[in-house]
């Protein structure tokens, strides 16, 4: 008999260990076979038993349930798990292995697909390469939405030595947990896209700058590096080609600001992690100086089904500019929460009153913030924004990572706008005065509205536009966005405590 059972940390954190150990005692023989998570998280940990091919889910799953899901008697039985509701709506382009196969083997990976899109990489040129990726409409997920084939196109026609691939793995956003998922649940695919990137632009040296606080990722990160080299997949000759690709994993300390492209080239280097000025681009002078691809996860993760399925395929999906999948990340007081991947367009509403089922307390929505703790919160008058780059920012949100945080009508949301502003002062990395001076300014100016003083809202407002034109990064660019979203959607907030003081 085979069970799968989840090793993802958001898995092991609600107790699944504790059920492979019930599992084997009760049922010795039984083969349990580790994978990533599905993603549907309210159901972890989430046991799955293979019925006649089919797999058949049990969850959230406790270890006095183990004999009677092993016998099929249990009343958690969910039915097979590819026909949920959660499952079944997905396009899953990226994730489509994760919590499908064993993330540490390369046979149940190359079983599904992988190394498929290597293997075409390896019959083309670079700039096929790079013109693939334009074509696919690929735009980048950790954030920006800067399109990685122009990104791809400017190292490739840099002339330097050595060029490299850096991988931003450090993930910071509040809610998001994608790049770990994948990490930790299809480790292969992460390190195809890093080869295939390499291929394109003549890089042959890639470093994943992963954060310290996913020592899981870490772990699972580092084995599959070892066996690809082991498989011929990293290395001198990639797969008996006669290129070659080899890459490190680089641990990072733990500053929100090194997610931010310069400051992890510079942490990354062995420097302080202080934010670079740009130009120059990492593209034409990045890691050490040299032509570097900086990319997220998911955008590299992405890489391998683009060349697996054809570029068209991928730009066939999402609306407008915004081409491919999202991968949503619903967080915070929700019903369901999890990942979800679909095609760019779908709304915001749908995301919470249907997939995530509305709150988990019952209570009226209030807000959510999309795009982690730099994103605006946005009200239910938001709800028909469809999710596209263009699309949402039109509705004065930001999509980032695609981590949603959603609140009940219990939040306090001028203490959110304060928040925003003390998060934003403590990660500073202190380079520019908008961000370093402008966020404490901005915590007192707050504290000045909550003791009822009108005139500071006029203040903060003035601070907000001086921060968004005059810091140098998105950090104390973007801080404005949850603090003003605030203020323009919730302003009984900023003037009730002044009445009451009046
Ligand atoms: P950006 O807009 O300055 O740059 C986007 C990317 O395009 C960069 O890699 C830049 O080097 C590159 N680029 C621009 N012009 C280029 C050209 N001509 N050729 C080659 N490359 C070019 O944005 P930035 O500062 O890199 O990222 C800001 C975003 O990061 C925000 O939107 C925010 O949502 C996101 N973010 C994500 C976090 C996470 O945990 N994933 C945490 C914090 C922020
Ligand atoms: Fe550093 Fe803040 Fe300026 Fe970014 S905005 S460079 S984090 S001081």
């Amino acid at each position: 008999m085979k069970v799968y059972v989840p090793m993802d940390s958001a898995a092991k954190a609600l107790g699944a260990e504790e059920v492979v150990a019930a599992l084997q005692e009760a049922a010795p023989e039984a083969q349990v076979i580790r994978t990533g998570t599905r993603g549907m998280i309210w159901l972890e940990p989430l046991v799955e038993v293979e019925i006649d091919g089919i797999r058949h889910g049990f969850g959230p799953a406790t270890p006095v349930d183990a004999a009677a899901i092993l016998d099929g008697s249990s009343a958690k039985a969910l039915g097979p798990v590819d026909d949920l509701d959660w499952m079944k709506r997905q396009t899953r382009l990226t994730f489509a292995r994760v919590g499908v196969i064993d993330p540490l083997s390369m046979d149940d990976y190359e079983a599904h697909g992988g190394l498929a899109g290597l293997k075409r990489a390896l019959t083309m040129t670079g700039q096929q390469i790079v013109d693939e990726v334009k074509t696919s409409g690929l735009r980048g997920r950790g954030g920006a939405g800067f399109p990685t084939g122009i990104k791809w196109q400017t190292v490739h026609d840099s002339d330097a030595p050595q060029k490299y691939i850096v991988c931003n793995a450090d993930e910071g956003d509040s809610g998001t947990f994608a790049d770990r998922m994948i990490m930790e649940g299809d480790p292969f695919t992460l390190i195809e896209g890093m080869a295939i990137a390499g291929l394109g632009v003549g890089a042959t040296k890639g470093y994943v700058y992963l954060r310290s606080e996913y020592p899981d990722a870490i772990a699972v990160m580092t084995r599959a590096v070892e066996i690809a080299r082991a498989e011929g997949v990293l290395g001198e000759n990639i797969l008996g080609s006669p290129h070659s690709f080899d890459m490190e994993i680089r641990k990072g300390a733990g500053a929100y600001v090194c997610g931010e492209e310069t400051s992890l080239l510079n942490s990354l280097e062995g420097k302080r992690g202080v934010v670079r000025a740009k130009p120059p681009l990492p593209a034409l002078e990045g890691f050490l100086g040299r032509p570097t691809v900086v990319n997220n996860v998911i955008s590299l993760a992405t890489v391998p089904v683009i060349f697996e399925k054809g570029a068209e395929h991928h730009a066939s999906f999402g609306i407008g500019k915004s081409r491919g999948t999202i991968t949503l990340q619903i967080a915070g007081n929700v019903a369901r929460g999890g990942l979800f991947e679909t095609g760019f367009g779908v709304t915001l509403g749908e995301v919470i009153d249907d997939l995530a089922g509305g709150t988990a307390t019952g209570r009226p929505f209030k807000a959510v913030q999309v795009g982690g703790p730099l994103g605006a919160y946005m009200p239910r008058s938001k709800f028909d924004a469809p999710m596209g780059y263009e699309e949402f920012g039109a509705e004065g949100g930001l999509i980032g990572h695609a981590g949603l945080v959603v609140f009940d009508d219990t939040a306090d949301m001028l203490g959110m706008a304060r928040f925003a502003m003390e998060f934003c002062a403590v990660e500073s990395c202190g380079k520019c005065t908008p961000c370093r001076i402008g966020a404490v300014r901005g915590v007192e100016t707050i504290d000045r509205i909550a003791r009822g003083d009108a005139d500071a809202v006029t203040i903060l407002t003035d601070l907000c536009e001086t921060m968004t034109d005059g810091s140098l990064c998105a950090l104390g660019g973007f801080t404005p966005y949850p603090v003003m979203s605030a203020l323009t959607h919730f302003p009984d907030e900023f003037s009730t405590t002044k009445e009451a003081a009046e």
